[in-house]
């Protein structure tokens, strides 16, 4: 009777050591939702749970939610709660997931509770882990513990980035100001990491802001949530600080509008907002909230650093690949079609004669060692390959695909793998380079593709009717907008803007053309900037663009050769001077 009513509890609530011990002491695997008493367990994963539940039926199979403040056990976790769920076998932890990953979760379960089985049934040896988020100084000991004894193997699972929800609700995505928001945003140093454009039903913006039923607005603020389609971000800070919590929430400026307007006229909210209801944007409070809103919103998402080891369902990363200069000569082109048959994109490419001072300053953790000054002579002797790929855990699987970098090792153990099919005899470097970390990643490939700066201007035929489109595009290619200034140019500011076209016959027209009415100034940021706006662009005369590159902003959006909706810098040397000119008076201050 009792293991019958045991049953129809699908998590066993743990709030108490003594509870905890004894579900440690529980025979099988126990899948726990570790939370904080005042934001409560995961509900985004329930229905998960029961429907695994149902599914496998099994005995050995437990759930468990246990609350931090009151477990010394869990005293790691106590004000750092993104949904974490820990696996445990025979009372040890034997995996941990960070994040409601529902398609994750599930197959960690199926796995780990395979292997359990292992372990009961056959006496396999059970693998334990150690969570870096337990390790305070004090656990230190345990971790050395783990080491050091040979019936356990420590794999460390790290921490994520911290971000926070941000929702632009359905009065300023109806008022058309999504787009403004959201590179005000950027401007501000926020990184998206997510984007959605998405209708609340009736159901989702109660259950959304469930914490707030007993309020006198809630129906008010659900029927308002559901009105229109919001947009949902998930937004981190550029340099990955830990504050773009507060940060966020600064920047929207205080719930209620006449307050926002009166303290923070800068803030979004009194920019955006009409009243306390119809308040423009939305930000988590504190992490834990946000990481319910992430699992509420994008259950499929996942930091790049937590599991990286398994990057398959991921996000889309980019790694460098390095094609040393031997391969990079005489199997190039078999090398890219490897490169595509394996999933990958090439996201950009360059072809590089190294200085010795630069691949010193590439590879300096390797200075030091033996094989660096063949290395060094192997990187001279001609031009390198260099390569951002990306794909869905490009990092983790394009190392995969190299195979070990000792390639006595790599013959041995992987011979399949590409460093070994394009090694060249009688040389003891390995071919191929690929980044270590996403970290790293991002060092190595701003080393070879720096991000470069162009000046965009969407001209005044284009900014009456195609300004949002353009927009939109422009994120869309990747570009980040580092600034943004809508105005009405004088005459004096466009005759020095075009002044190297002055003996030309349009110019007085072009003048009075730029004259006409507001023009969008825009600062690009990205790899390669100016050639790739200008190649978005497209020709100067849009009869010339509609047949060369019928896809271009000026094939679709120009009147004419004059009013050809966009311009943007010819050289890098020109996009400086004209950042300056046109926003020297924002940068300076
Ligand atoms: P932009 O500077 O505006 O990005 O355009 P672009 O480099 O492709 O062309 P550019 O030769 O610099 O010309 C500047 C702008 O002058 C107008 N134009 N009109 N009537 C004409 O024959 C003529 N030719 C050029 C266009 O507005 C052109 O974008
Ligand atoms: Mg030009």
């Amino acid at each position: 009777m009792a293991g019958k009513k045991k049953e129809l509890i699908l998590q066993a609530s743990v709030t108490n050591q003594e509870q905890w011990e004894e579900m440690l002491a529980t025979k099988g695997l126990t899948v726990v939702d570790v939370y904080q008493q005042w934001c409560g367990p995961c509900r985004a994963v329930v229905s998960l749970l029961r429907k695994i539940k149902n599914e496998l039926g099994d005995d050995l199979l437990h759930f468990a939610t246990a609350e931090t403040d009151s477990i010394d056990a869990l005293e790691g976790y106590r004000g750092k709660c993104e949904p974490t769920f820990l696996f445990y076998g025979g009372g040890e932890l034997v995996a941990v997931l960070r994040g409601a990953n529902a398609p994750m979760l599930q197959k960690m379960i199926v796995e780990e509770l395979t292997k359990e089985k292992l372990v009961l049934e056959q006496g396999n040896k059970r693998k334990v882990i150690i969570d870096v988020a337990l390790l305070d100084d004090k656990n230190k000991e345990t971790e050395e513990q783990c080491q050091h004894s040979e019936n356990k193997e420590s794999i460390i699972v790290p921490d994520s980035k911290p971000y926070t929800v941000a929702i632009i609700k359905p009065d300023a995505v109806a008022h058309g100001k999504a787009n403004e928001i959201i590179m005000k945003i950027q401007d501000a140093g926020f990184e998206i990491l997510a984007r959605e454009e998405r209708l609340l039903t009736e159901d989702e913006a109660r259950d959304f802001y469930h914490h707030k039923a007993a309020e006198v607005c809630f129906e008010d603020l659900v029927q308002f949530m559901s009105s229109g389609p919001c947009h949902i971000l998930v937004l981190s800070h550029a340099e990955g600080s830990a504050s773009v919590l507060p940060a966020w929430r600064e920047f929207i400026g205080p719930i209620d509008i006449e307050e926002a307007r009166r303290e923070k006229p800068e803030s979004l909210r009194a920019q955006y907002g009409t009243e306390t209801l119809f308040n423009a944007v939305h930000g988590s409070e504190d992490s834990n909230q946000a990481s319910r809103e992430l699992a509420f919103f994008f259950p499929n998402f996942r930091m790049g650093s937590a599991m990286e080891q398994d990057g398959e369902e991921g996000r889309v990363e980019r790694t460098l690949a390095l094609i040393r200069p031997d391969v990079a000569r005489e199997n190039r082109e078999e090398i890219l079609t490897q490169i595509h048959n394996s999933g990958f994109s090439v996201a950009l490419q360059r072809e590089v004669m190294l200085t010795e001072e630069q691949i010193k300053q590439f590879y300096f953790q390797h200075v030091d060692e033996d094989y660096f000054p063949a290395l060094l002579q192997n990187m001279t002797s001609g031009p390198v390959l260099a390569l951002a790929l990306a794909r869905t855990g490009a990092v983790h699987q394009w190392k995969n695909s190299l195979g070990p970098p000792d390639l006595d090792k790599a013959k041995e153990e992987s011979p399949d793998c590409l460093r070994v099919k394009f090694a060249v005899e009688n040389r003891p470097i390995n071919q191929l380079h690929g980044s270590a970390s996403l970290e790293e990643a991002e060092r190595e490939i701003n080393f070879f593709f720096p991000k470069q700066q162009t000046l965009a201007v969407i001209k005044p035929n284009a900014v009456e009717e195609n300004k949002d489109a353009i927009l939109e595009e422009i994120q869309g290619r990747g570009f980040s907008v580092t600034q943004l200034k809508e105005a009405v140019l004088s005459k004096e500011m466009a005759e020095e803007f075009y002044k190297d076209h002055k003996e030309k016959p349009f110019f007085n027209q072009l003048v009075e053309f730029m004259c006409r009415g507001p023009c969008v100034m825009l600062v690009l940021t990205k790899e390669n900037a100016v050639e790739e706006w200008r190649a978005m662009m497209g020709p100067t005369d849009p009869e010339a663009a509609k047949k060369t590159s019928p896809d271009s902003l000026r094939a679709r959006f120009a009147a004419d050769i004059l009013q050809n909706s966009v311009h943007g810098s010819s050289s890098e040397q020109q996009a400086k001077e004209k950042i300056d000119f046109i926003f020297g008076d924002i940068s300076s201050t």
